[in-house]
């Protein structure tokens, strides 16, 4: 099990407030609550934000980047976009020093536990920092994609009668809602994803070029292919659409405002 390691003198960090430090190579957030030290990892599970950059109310911290929070105490995902814990460890304080050992995923919650076992030298770095402060589940009609085994009839018919309806920019956004974030399990319209739809009319033929600004909850969100993918695959079961442009925009950035009431009830956001 990892030792201990003097990461700072409790003087270092207001009450409250925070301070990065290094802890064996890892990137560690250190704040001083109510009196107490806490630690958690300085890695936004959402996207790697630096957490220690954020907003510190009470006992949680705000990612800077997109507004997700997190409880200090226990590492726990408080709000979207993140779903995942970040990594808290333990920490002590003894005469005057606080004391950070690292904790692997899955040893439990972390506490500030009674001094103990003797420090040793330390191995931890201090850096300046403001003290106060998609399973598929796409329902498509096309023959290539699995079909859920729970989908009901009564969806399946809700899908045929929307890719005979007469196209428009409705019923584009309906069909959207057969594709979901793999993550968060919410669809990309209640997540606040698609940006424009528009419709143009194909020469060629009597059809609809459709073209859709779409964005992302995070730059680099990994499961960006796949959505884009999905986009098209539900958008092209309409019978007038001729084809599909998705285009990825970041301006304005996605932030959880963007949700509809629906996807704020199911993600139990209020
Ligand atoms: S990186 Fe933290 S909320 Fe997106």
């Amino acid at each position: 099990m990892p030792e201990y390691v003097h990461v700072a003198s409790t003087s270092d960090v207001q009450d409250p407030g925070k301070l990065l430090v290094e802890v064996d190579a890892e990137m560690i957030a250190l704040f001083h609550v109510g009196g107490s030290f806490y630690a958690i990892d300085d890695v936004c599970t959402h996207d790697g934000g630096p957490l220690v950059d954020g907003e510190l109310q009470d006992y949680t911290i705000a990612c800077p980047r997109h507004g997700a929070k997190f409880d200090i105490r226990t590492g726990a995902a408080l709000s979207m976009p993140a779903i995942r814990p970040t990594l808290s460890h333990d920490v002590k304080v003894d005469s005057g020093s606080v004391f950070v050992r690292l904790r692997e995923a899955g040893s439990g919650p972390s506490g500030n536990p009674a001094p103990s076992a003797g420090p040793r030298a330390s191995t931890a770095s201090v850096f300046p920092t403001e003290t106060t402060d998609k399973q598929e589940t796409l329902a498509s009609t096309d023959a290539s994609t699995d079909a859920s085994t729970d989908a009901s009839t009564d969806g399946n018919t809700a899908i045929e009668s929307l890719t005979s309806a007469t196209l428009s920019e409705d019923i584009v956004r309906e069909l959207l809602k057969q594709v979901k974030d793999p993550e968060l399990f919410v669809n990309i319209i209640d997540l606040g994803l698609i940006y424009d739809v528009s419709l143009s009319p194909a020469p060629e033929n009597s059809k609809q070029h459709v073209s859709i600004d779409m964005t992302m909850t995070s730059p680099a969100c990994p499961a960006g292919p796949q959505l884009i993918a999905d986009t098209k695959r539900a958008v092209n079961t309409h019978e007038s659409v001729e084809d599909v442009e998705v285009r990825i925009v970041m301006e304005p950035p996605w932030t959880p405002d963007r949700m509809t009431d629906d996807g704020r009830d199911q993600l139990g956001i209020f």
